[in-house]
């Protein structure tokens, strides 16, 4: 593979190869030094057209645990304001010499176009509404480790599905590796075109019973248009995760949110904060899981 574009179109053993390489990785992480030589030498650059916080700071320690040698491009100060195509953009940081372009943008497709445009390998880091590909690595990672595997998992990914990039590459990852995916959500917030086995609900305490894992998405008001719920007060009643409703979900079910979190509307703090969250630990994961994409991505092998 000379890219990481999206979830839908690699291999299970692909996944496999990834997650078994972040293991790995997620070892280095814990001794004293943090750091190893793989990629040294190598340069990448972070263009993130789109705010981050997570993904942006993960790729880049990542990158620096990995010893090469990083560019962060900075939109708002950068030629893009004075009318500069994407591409162009691209390709004349591409001019410098870069292995690796990590790109963020608002349009989907946007990592898949410049893919196809320039011989660096580009990872995406979320696209428009299309896929966040590492992010559902890194949830399989985060679950694999509490969980040992994912092979009949009951899985609910509850929310705004119908724009969120997180949840169409979690749905991609999880169905491949063998979990049970159960979305919840409005009809209005729902994608039309749904893998096969894939089980929608539209009434959340039916959905997430008996649920192993239950993946919270924040409504993202930024991608939407008005009208697809009558109110963040009526969608909390209906769709938000409060304790009381956690109790109808496995005793060890575990709750995670990719992040940025909106307290008291898709999840009360009290269960953003309790012992089955593993937000957190989602966001150690990031690291170690980055890093074994820019890996592999670079022609290491899993074992070397
Ligand atoms: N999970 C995620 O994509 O968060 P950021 O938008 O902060 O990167």
């Amino acid at each position: 593979m000379k890219d990481l574009v999206g979830i839908k179109e690699i291999e299970k053993s692909d996944i496999e190869r990834i997650l078994n390489t972040a293991s790995s990785f997620k070892d280095v992480l814990k001794r004293d030094i943090k750091k190893v030589p793989a990629l040294r030498g190598k340069t990448v650059v972070n263009l993130f057209f789109e705010p981050s916080t997570r993904t942006k700071t993960s790729f880049e320690l990542a990158e620096k645990r990995m010893s090469m040698d990083v560019l962060n491009f900075s939109v708002p100060t950068s030629s893009v304001v004075k009318g500069e195509s994407l591409l162009d953009t691209v390709r004349t940081i591409e001019a410098y010499g870069v292995d690796f372009i990590v790109i963020r943008h608002s349009s989907s497709g946007a990592p898949h176009f410049i893919a196809r445009n320039v011989n660096a390998s580009v990872i995406s880091g979320g696209d428009g509404i299309n896929e966040h590909p590492t992010q559902a690595l890194l949830d399989a990672f985060s679950i694999i480790e509490k969980k040992g595997r994912l092979e009949g998992l009951k899985i609910a990914i509850v929310g705004d599905i119908l724009h969120s990039r997180v949840a169409k590459s979690n749905i991609y990852c999880l169905a491949k590796l063998g979990a049970k995916v159960r979305l919840i959500g409005p009809p209005t917030l729902i994608p039309m075109d749904l893998p096969e086995g894939v089980t929608v609900f539209h009434d959340m305490d039916e959905g997430i019973k008996d649920t192993d894992v239950i993946m919270m998405l924040r409504i993202q008001m930024e991608r939407q248009g008005k009208g697809f719920f009558p109110s963040t007060g009526e969608y909390s009643m209906l769709y938000g995760l409060n304790i009381n409703r956690l109790g109808l979900a496995k005793k060890d079910a575990i709750v995670m949110h990719p992040g940025p979190m909106n307290r008291g509307i898709e999840i009360s703090s009290e269960v953003a904060d309790c012992q089955q969250s593993v937000i957190l630990e989602q966001v150690t994961n990031g690291i170690a899981v980055r890093m074994a994409v820019m890996y592999l991505l670079s022609g290491m092998q899993e074992n070397e």
